[in-house]
């Protein structure tokens, strides 16, 4: 049984708290909100607006306490990039592994996260983009963008009102996967070294939009456009968990792609297609050889 501790609990917190309660082969044990948070030392239950679960819902304050006391093997973290990076320090110092969902970490927030799992050895799952969608989405703006050589590649994310950062983590991740498809075809690009702001991104601040990611691709005298769209945030929270069941047992630095491990889904598909090309052609011979004189 895994033992999880859940950090933050705002929109996105409050859904994965749900659907983890939800779990046979998983156990939410800690709820742990921010600092001078009115949600302290009340029942995890109350803010869900559902029966008392018997989870107090403690601060970070006393995060070492608690994980003394409670024994998580694995921590989520939907807060702020101030907060996760404080948390992760105590974190990482008692190996509870981290599923990082928080977004919006500067160059030397997120190395520093780095450098904290790698001097504790302990393991964590950045992941700017957690949904399955959006994952294949990434992977389809890789190929489309190495195969349509010369086309404009442009980027509109939509969130809700309140969101924090903009544009998006998983945006700028996107134009990243662009950028590395183009690189494909000039052997005199380093992915290493592509500016940041080639692929345009517009970001949409309004409303209640959960999460919508398009790219465009546009030619000369054709476009492509692939879009991907949360309608929920258990959308999320299932990415969460995926996260969680691969990381409790390991040491180091990952990312949503290696939970999901799209790469062997690529290399099955490939060798699929290798393997029917080469039934095609052996039924062809056959057809030949039958061929009277
Ligand atoms: N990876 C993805 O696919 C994905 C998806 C959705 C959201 N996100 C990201 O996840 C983060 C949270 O999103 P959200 O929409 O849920 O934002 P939110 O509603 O603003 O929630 C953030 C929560 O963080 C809590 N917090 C602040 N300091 C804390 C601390 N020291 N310890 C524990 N909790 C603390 C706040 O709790 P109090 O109110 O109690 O202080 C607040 O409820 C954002 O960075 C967002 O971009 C990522």
């Amino acid at each position: 049984m895994i033992r999880v501790c859940l950090i933050g609990l705002g929109r996105t917190g409050k859904e994965i708290a749900k659907v983890l309660l939800q779990q046979q082969n998983l156990k939410l044990v800690m709820a742990v909100c921010g600092k001078g948070s009115n949600k302290r030392g009340k029942d995890l239950g109350k803010i869900l607006n559902m029966r008392d679960v018997g989870i107090v819902i403690q601060s970070s304050n006393y995060l070492q306490q608690q994980l003394l006391k409670y024994k998580p093997n694995v921590a989520i973290d939907f807060s702020t990039p101030e907060a996760t990076i404080q948390n992760a320090e105590v974190l990482a110092a008692m190996k509870v592994r981290m599923v990082v969902g928080t977004t919006g970490f500067n160059e030397f927030q997120l190395k520093k996260l780095m450098h904290i799992e790698k001097n504790n050895k302990s393991g964590i799952v950045h992941a700017p983009n957690i949904t399955l969608g959006v994952n294949v989405l990434m992977v389809l703006t890789n190929l489309a963008a190495s195969i349509l050589e010369n086309y404009d590649c442009e980027i509109i994310e939509s969130h809700f009102k309140q969101k924090k950062d903009a544009p998006s983590g998983t945006a700028k991740k996107i134009a990243k996967e662009a950028l590395k498809g183009i690189s494909i075809n000039n052997e005199y690009i380093d992915v290493h070294d592509l500016d940041d702001d080639a692929i345009p991104i517009h970001a949409i601040r309004a409303g209640g939009i959960i999460g919508r990611h398009r790219i465009i691709m546009a030619g000369e005298y054709d476009k492509i456009e692939i879009t991907h769209e949360s309608f929920s945030r258990t959308a999320f929270a299932i990415g969460a968990l995926k996260a969680v069941k691969f990381i409790y047992d390991k040491i180091g630095f990952y990312e949503m792609n290696d939970v999901l491990d799209l790469r062997h889904v690529m290399t099955s598909y490939l060798e699929r297609e290798a393997y029917l090309r080469k039934q095609r052609h052996y039924h062809l011979e056959l057809d030949e050889n039958q061929r009277p004189g």
